[in-house]
């Protein structure tokens, strides 16, 4: 739709942050809210929990679309603090969800591989949701609060994002830090996923919002990985010490919150929806090598400038 007024609720986030720049590369009319950081005429200041705020925001802005990666990300916090990440990832989206449905705009919600229990990988849309960890629960909840509230919402299961971000923690800017500095990187053995560039991720999501589609789509990488391998190609691509890499097995790896062993998505749907190729592993990462002279062009921009 070219008269589509866009409101990317995290925007300053690794996917909310691609998705502002890939609709602003094609000419949509974008606002971008933040919570915490980079508050300005630009970015709006918002947090979801805080429903008339919510309200007021998209009465102002009068979306058409409005995306919504915004949460709290962070497995084994939401494992460690279930009631506070709960007001965000299902209280905040939910208000997000109402207020845009009451004035007639899609919304394009943000999931994750986490709602299924990795038995058995390469999961469809409509295989059955198991989620073993809080997060997982949490998604899983907005996920059947968005099915309520109609079928021209988009639910986007994605999975291990990486890409540029002001805030270095995606998973390749943590090897890339580490190994840089000579430091040994410990990874879990035997979990296998399809990490996800975001900057491809963002354009396969531009167009299936083109698109006028709705329902559940996995959004992932092209390619299935044991998560070691992917962190030696991460090293490789920055030209870092892939030694520095070890493995420990999955088992031996204490965190707070389980974690699916094999969630991959399977990609047929989304490969049909939409023309837009899904990148492999090492097309992405030598994308986001060459990317970064334009990504600290993009960072250095006065915070007005970026929209
Ligand atoms: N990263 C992954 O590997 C991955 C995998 C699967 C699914 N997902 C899902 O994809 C989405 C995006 O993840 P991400 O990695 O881009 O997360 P991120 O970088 O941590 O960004 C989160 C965004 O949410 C905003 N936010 C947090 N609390 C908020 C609140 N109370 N009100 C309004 N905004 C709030 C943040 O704003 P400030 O920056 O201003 O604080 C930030 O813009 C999330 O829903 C995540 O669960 C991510």
């Amino acid at each position: 739709m070219s008269d589509e007024r866009i409101l990317v609720v995290g925007g300053t986030g690794l996917v909310g942050n691609a998705l502002v720049r890939g609709w602003t590369r094609r000419g949509k009319t974008v606002t971008a809210a933040t919570y915490h950081c980079r508050q300005t005429a630009a970015f709006r200041q918002l947090d979801m929990q805080d429903a008339d705020a919510v309200k007021k925001l998209i009465g102002e802005v009068a979306p058409t679309l409005v995306a919504l990666p915004a949460a709290n990300p962070f497995v084994d916090y939401c494992e460690l603090h279930p009631e506070e990440t709960r007001k965000v990832n299902v209280d905040g989206s939910i208000n997000v969800i109402k207020a845009a449905s009451a004035r007639g705009a899609r919304v394009i919600f943000f999931s994750s591989d986490y709602v299924f229990d990795g038995g058995k990988g390469d999961y469809h849309e409509d295989d059955r949701v198991n989620p073993l960890n809080e997060y997982g629960r949490q998604k899983a909840e907005v996920e059947a609060a968005i099915a309520k509230a109609g079928p021209r919402h988009l639910v986007i299961r994605t999975s291990g994002a990486y890409g540029w971000q002001w805030e270095p923690k995606n998973f390749v800017l943590q090897i890339r830090s580490k190994l840089s500095k000579g430091e040994a990187m410990t990874i879990a053995e035997g979990i296998r996923y399809n990490p996800t560039y975001t900057e491809n991720l963002a354009d396969i999501v531009c167009a299936l919002a083109d698109s006028g589609q709705g329902g559940i789509f996995h959004v992932v990488g092209g390619e299935r990985i044991a998560r070691i391998e992917f962190a030696r190609a991460a090293a490789k691509a920055f030209g870092l010490d892939d030694r520095l890499i070890k493995g420990v097995p999955a088992d031996q790896f204490k965190a707070p919150a389980l974690r699916p062993k094999e969630s991959s998505l399977n990609t047929a749907k989304i490969r049909a929806a939409v023309n837009v190729p899904i990148w492999g592993v090492k097309e992405s990462l030598r994308h986001m090598v060459s990317f970064e002279p334009a990504w600290k062009e993009y960072a250095e921009k006065t915070p007005a400038e970026k929209i």
